[in-house]
């Protein structure tokens, strides 16, 4: 069947949307995860382990939907986490999201593995920006990009925490997948296919992991796995000390991205993080993980009110954003409910899947009968065992 943008109404219909319009490694490497991808189907699964209660009666004709995340104030309570590689999949990439989320009053997350420029992101737009950081071994490189950062203007850093190591993404073993993509004849037959995406990628301006490229060879054109970076580039001897120390370089509002226990989130607390990202990456590292959702209670009961919480990953639904801030989440954040758009239709596609979320938001609070996100508590939500 043929998709239009105008008739995604939500996650699914976009992802097939991307789906027809990607080369399938490209495609795989957004929509697949690690080992089984068990993880992965959890963390959207998850939310419908859960009942809302909705009261009524209660005057919504006035809803205002908007949070605080580290000092910046949102306009809705789901932003676009730090994705890398965008370019890859809409060649207006970062632009194109950093564009959308000023639209929706959002925060936009770069990525370290950024395909445009941390400056030129900074000087495109005004929305709250978060710089998204992997601990590198090569410390010439941390220390660079943390200038950069700051130069640019970005309001807030989350480190990554959960990458020691590369996942066992299977589907980019069976693709081959590789940034850049690497040519070869099954690739090139999948780029034949799909001719409105090679033409942008291989006549625009030449791909590049522009934070990268003055350091390592990597950033440029040659080919490596994602999970190759994460294994030999990244320092698997990073600890809590370096997570202190970081923070202290940074000196703004620091988020851990990728915190999954109490006693982790606590930690989190006492190197003085402003938030912590209770995330999974998207299912993409430990399969068998915990999904975000089975743990936010837990954590928002030991820490809540010390540190802000956000529940990255699984969202597909604006319930499932009620009910993870009704849980005790601060806000969410969500990676590939934005990501299929951005590759189905660039700026369009990331504002449709914005607008789709935030009607859907604005509906079900009024459903529910709250008209602020603080009316959101734990006693609307009922688990089934
Ligand atoms: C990934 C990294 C790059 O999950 O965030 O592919």
């Amino acid at each position: 069947m043929f998709r239009r943008l105008a008739n995604c109404h939500n996650v699914d219909e976009l992802r097939l949307l991307a789906k027809q319009r990607l080369p399938g490694p490209i495609f795989h490497y957004i929509d697949g995860a690690a080992d089984d991808e068990v993880t992965y189907r959890r963390n959207t699964a998850a939310f419908e382990d859960c009942d809302l209660v909705p009261n009524v009666l209660a005057g919504v004709d006035d809803v205002d939907m908007s949070v605080t995340v580290m000092g910046q104030k949102l306009d809705m309570p789901l932003f676009c986490s730090p994705t890398a590689l965008q370019r890859l999949f809409h060649h207006d990439g970062e632009r194109a999201v950093a564009r959308a989320a000023q639209k929706f009053g959002t925060l936009f997350g770069v990525s370290s593995l950024t395909t445009v420029s941390l400056a030129e992101i900074g000087a495109l737009t005004r929305a709250p920006k978060l710089f998204q950081f992997y601990f590198h071994k090569d410390r010439g490189l941390n220390d660079a990009m943390i200038e950069r950062a700051k130069a640019a203007g970005f309001d807030a850093m989350a480190l990554t925490v959960d990458t020691i190591t590369g996942g066992n993404r299977e589907r980019d073993l069976h693709t081959g997948f590789t940034s850049p993509p690497r040519l070869t004849l099954k690739s090139l037959a999948s780029f034949m296919v799909h001719p409105g995406w090679a033409l942008n990628y291989f006549f625009r301006e030449a791909f590049e992991l522009a934070e990268l490229k003055s350091h390592v060879q990597e950033g440029s054109n040659v080919s490596v796995s994602v999970g190759d970076y994460f294994s030999t580039m990244l320092d698997q001897s990073m600890n809590w000390q370096d997570a202190a120390d970081l923070r202290a370089k940074w000196g703004g509002p620091f988020c851990l991205k990728g915190v999954m226990s109490v006693a982790d989130a606590r930690r989190a607390v006492e190197i003085g993080a402003s938030a912590i990202m209770i995330s999974n990456h998207g299912g993409r590292q430990l399969d068998g993980s915990r999904a975000p959702f089975d743990q936010v209670a837990e954590i928002a009961d030991a820490v809540g009110g010390d540190i802000e919480i956000i529940l990255d990953g699984g969202i597909r639904r604006g319930t499932h954003v009620l009910k993870a801030l009704a849980a005790g989440a601060t806000a969410c954040s969500g990676g590939r409910m934005y990501l299929y758009a951005l590759a189905a239709a660039g700026q369009k596609g990331v504002e449709k899947a914005l607008q789709n979320m935030r009607s859907e938001i604005e509906r079900d609070m009024k459903l529910l009968g709250v008209t602020r996100i603080e009316e959101l508590t734990g006693d609307m939500l009922r688990y089934r065992s």
